[in-house]
C-alpha cells in the first residue's frame, strides 16, 4: 500500500518526502485555507515539484462543465496534478471528459461501494471514501473499504485504485492495508505518531547507555 500526505503545508510534505516514504499528496480546499491566503497555483505547482506522484488539486464547480473547465486548468501546471471531483453525477461527468482528454481524477467524498462502482465505471484513477468520517457516523468506515475492494477485485476491466481517506491514527494505516486499500492518505501528524513507540526510546536509551558503558571500561 503507498502512502500519501493529507495536506498543503509545503514544510510537512519536505519533512515526509525526505523520509523516502511518499508516493503522492491529496490536498482539498479546507487544507489549501489552512495555508492563510497562499496561491493554489502557486502551493500545487510546489508541491508537485517536490514530490514525483499524483498531487490531488479540487474543483470548486458543482457542475461538469466547470470540473472539467478547472480540471483542465490544473492539469495544465505540472504532469504530476490529478484532478479531484466530488461523488456526485456531475463529478461522474467530468471524470469521464477529464478521462477523454487523458487527465487522471480523484473521485473524493465517497461514502458507499456504489458510489466507488460507479466512479471506476466512468473511468476514475482513484477513489477516495472516507474512512474517518464514516466513523464518525457510527459506522465501520474499515467495512466500506472491504467492500469496494471486494467489488473491484472480481471486475477485472477495473483499474481504479482505492484510496483510503480521512485517516485518523496509526491503527487506520494498518487496517486499510489489510482491508485491500492501494494506498492510504495520512495527516503528518498521523504519520509521526505511527513512527514513535515507548520500546523504541527505552531501547535506543539502553543501547546508548550500554554502549557508553563498554568504552568506559
Ligand atoms: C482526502 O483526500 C481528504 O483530503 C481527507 O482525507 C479528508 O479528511 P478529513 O475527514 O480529516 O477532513
Amino acid at each position: 500500500m503507498e502512502i500519501y500526505l493529507d495536506t498543503a503545508n509545503l514544510a510537512e510534505i519536505r519533512e515526509a518526502a525526505s523520509w523516502g516514504i511518499l508516493s503522492g499528496v491529496t490536498t482539498n480546499p479546507t487544507l489549501i485555507a489552512r495555508e492563510h491566503g497562499a496561491d493554489f497555483k502557486a502551493i500545487i505547482t510546489e508541491i508537485a515539484e517536490l514530490v514525483d506522484g499524483p498531487i490531488s488539486a479540487e474543483t470548486i464547480s458543482l457542475d461538469a462543465e466547470g470540473m472539467v473547465r478547472e480540471g483542465l486548468e490544473y492539469a495544465s501546471w505540472h504532469s504530476n496534478v490529478i484532478i479531484k471531483v466530488p461523488s456526485t453525477t456531475e463529478g461522474l461527468r467530468a471524470v469521464n471528459q477529464l478521462a477523454w482528454h487523458g487527465i487522471r481524477c480523484n473521485v473524493t467524498l465517497c461514502f458507499n461501494a456504489v458510489q466507488a462502482l460507479l466512479a471506476a465505471r466512468a473511468g476514475a484513477f482513484i477513489i477516495s471514501p472516507f474512512v474517518g468520517r464514516v466513523d464518525d457516523t457510527g459506522v465501520d468506515g474499515m467495512a466500506l473499504i472491504r467492500e469496494i475492494a471486494g467489488i473491484y477485485r472480481q471486475d477485472r476491466e477495473i483499474t481504479t485504485k482505492i484510496l483510503a481517506a480521512s485517516i485518523r491514527h496509526p491503527r487506520h494505516i494498518v487496517e486499510a492495508a489489510l482491508a485491500g486499500a492501494d494506498i492510504a492518505t495520512c495527516p503528518f501528524k498521523v504519520l509521526q505518531q505511527a513512527m514513535r513507540h515507548p520500546l523504541t526510546d527505552r531501547g535506543i536509551e539502553q543501547f546508548l547507555a550500554d554502549w557508553k558503558s563498554r568504552s568506559a571500561s
